[in-house]
């Protein structure tokens, strides 16, 4: 199905799962905005590009609020798809890590998401209609020992996708949430988890069928996907288990090598 004159905003879209849901959007026929904070998103754009689709790169870093708003100024027209998906983790023990470091992931993960998705959702309201998108994850059903802050931002994400959806209903206006596994993307080396079991499973999922489930489900209005069946156990296992036996888990997972 073609939307010609469709517009798909789709942050963090320079790699990995965002990179891969702005070629989903291109591929269906969406002309895209696409943002991430770095310069590799004008290559992103450059690919897609070479496919025909027609591509805005702003590169603007969207934990801070002047990013956000310098990103609403890039908007001309209506916005009928907001993946907001921009988001980064941080490992090691809480403790250890670095205030700077710790708060770009909370301004990333949750506030601007919060401000980007205020403001589209309101034009969104204003138009009747929209798609909306939020890249959670399955980290948010866990306590993340190790990984504390970035699982505890992702509880929000989770919990703010159902609440937002609930609020508007009968709009018009959808909203999903993608809660992927571990999924094969720059997103361990950036954290530094490159030296945990998790950085190192080469199980991971592949960043273009997690995104293929998450746009499908945006799609079908369906409040969330959990992808992959290893996933969804442990999903529906996060539900019944004690958080301390979780946060154990997740130790295993993401506790460094040399720690
Ligand atoms: N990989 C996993 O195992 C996994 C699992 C569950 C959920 N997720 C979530 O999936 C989303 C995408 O992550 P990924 O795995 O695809 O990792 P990734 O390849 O590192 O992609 C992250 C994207 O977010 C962008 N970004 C980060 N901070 C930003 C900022 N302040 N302003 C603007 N853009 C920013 C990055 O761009 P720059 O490089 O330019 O900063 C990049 O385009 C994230 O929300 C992540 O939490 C990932």
């Amino acid at each position: 199905m073609n939307h010609p004159t469709g517009l798909a905003l789709v942050t963090g879209a320079s790699t990995g799962i965002g990179y891969e849901l702005a070629q989903r959007c291109a591929e269906d026929g969406y002309d895209l905005l696409i943002v991430a904070d770095e310069p590799e998103i004008h290559e992103a754009a450059d690919r897609i590009r070479a496919k025909g689709a027609s591509v805005v790169a702003a590169e603007l870093d969207l934990s801070t609020e002047d990013g956000v708003f310098a990103l609403l100024q890039h908007i001309k027209r209506p916005v009928d798809l907001l993946l907001a998906n921009a988001g980064r983790g941080l490992g090691h023990t809480f403790l250890d890590q670095d205030i700077p470091e710790i708060r770009r992931v909370i301004d990333t993960n949750i506030t601007g998401t919060i401000l980007l998705v205020h403001a589209i959702g309101n034009h969104m309201r204003r138009q009747r209609g929209g798609r909306i998108l939020l890249t959670g994850s399955i980290a948010g059903f866990m306590p993340g020992s190790y990984q504390a802050v970035y699982n505890a931002t992702k509880a929000f994400v989770d919990s703010f996708s159902w609440a937002l959806r609930d609020e508007l209903k009968n709009t018009g206006i959808t909203v999903t949430c993608l809660m992927p596994g571990p999924t094969d993307t720059a997103f361990f080396d950036r954290a530094e988890m490159l030296d945990t079991d998790v950085g190192q499973d080469d199980g991971k999922d592949d960043p273009a069928e997690v995104a293929k489930l998450g746009y499908e489900a945006m799609m079908a209005g369906e409040a969330g996907v959990v992808t992959g069946l290893s996933n969804k156990v442990q999903a529906a296992l996060a539900h019944v288990m004690p958080k301390g036996m979780l946060a154990r888990q997740h130790r295993k997972m993401a506790k460094p090598h040399d720690e």
